[in-house]
């Protein structure tokens, strides 16, 4: 299953609260302390069809679900294949990029509302282009996801429903196994602690990068 890249695509997977974004930020900083070249970056990106899906959430635009879904499948292409931000790009430089979300949350998020198949079908590009070197879902339980989000305190966004994150668990659920054959993931702990969490992926992202 190994790539025969310069660099390394390592996705963060998970419901809303599960950890990502702490763990990238450490991750981030200890591979760095340890010489290597890191890129964080996550999707919906802070790039134009990102800013756009980032307007629909909080109200400004409209966008029927089925928009949604294209416009985060146009986002991604966009952030494989661009000459300056792509992450093919930057793989060929020899980074290691550190994604918060990749195409599996689609099919988790998506699903819900829009039949499995055609969001696998808008992401088969994607899928066949970038397939990540490790996908790392920290697992938690929606109720957990929602204290946590209680507790984060920020605005709610359009899916941080307990019915919706029970739904999108499911289908993560789902999603691990039917993948399994087909592509790295592993599966964390993410009622942990943060310090165990981040010991846990640090080692299965050593496994890789050391190699
Ligand atoms: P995500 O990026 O997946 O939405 P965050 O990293 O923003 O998640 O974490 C959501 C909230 O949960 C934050 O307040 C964070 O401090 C807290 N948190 C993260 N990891 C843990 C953990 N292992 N145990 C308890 N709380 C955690
Ligand atoms: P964001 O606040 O950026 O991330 P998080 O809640 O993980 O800290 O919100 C991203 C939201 O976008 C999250 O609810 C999941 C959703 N999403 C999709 O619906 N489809 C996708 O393809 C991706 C990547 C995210």
């Amino acid at each position: 299953m190994m790539q025969n890249r310069k660099g390394k695509l390592i996705v963060f997977e998970g419901i809303d609260g599960s950890g990502k974004s702490t763990q990238i930020k450490n991750i981030a900083h200890q591979l760095e302390h340890d010489g290597f070249k890191v890129i964080t970056t996550a999707e919906p990106t802070t790039n134009p069809i990102g800013k756009t899906i980032r307007q629909i959430f909080s109200g400004k635009l409209e966008g029927d679900q089925h928009v949604i879904a294209t416009l985060f499948a146009a986002d991604r292409l966009d952030h494989i294949f661009h000459s300056e931000y792509g992450m093919l790009h930057l793989l060929d430089k020899g980074y290691i990029i550190l994604c918060d979300r990749y195409y599996l949350s689609s099919l988790a998020y998506h699903s819900v509302h829009v039949p499995y198949k055609w969001v696998l079908q808008l992401n088969t590009v994607a899928m066949q282009t970038l397939k990540p070197d490790m996908h790392i879902f920290i697992d938690i339980s929606p109720d957990e996801s929602m204290q946590r989000i209680h507790h984060r305190n920020d605005q709610k966004e359009l899916y941080e429903t307990l019915e919706n994150l029970q739904a999108v668990y499911h289908l993560y659920q789902h999603i691990v196994v039917d993948f399994k054959d087909t592509e790295n993931i592993v599966v964390v702990d993410g009622t942990a602690s943060k310090e165990s969490v981040f010991d846990t992926i640090l080692n299965h992202i050593k496994s890789i990068i050391s190699s």
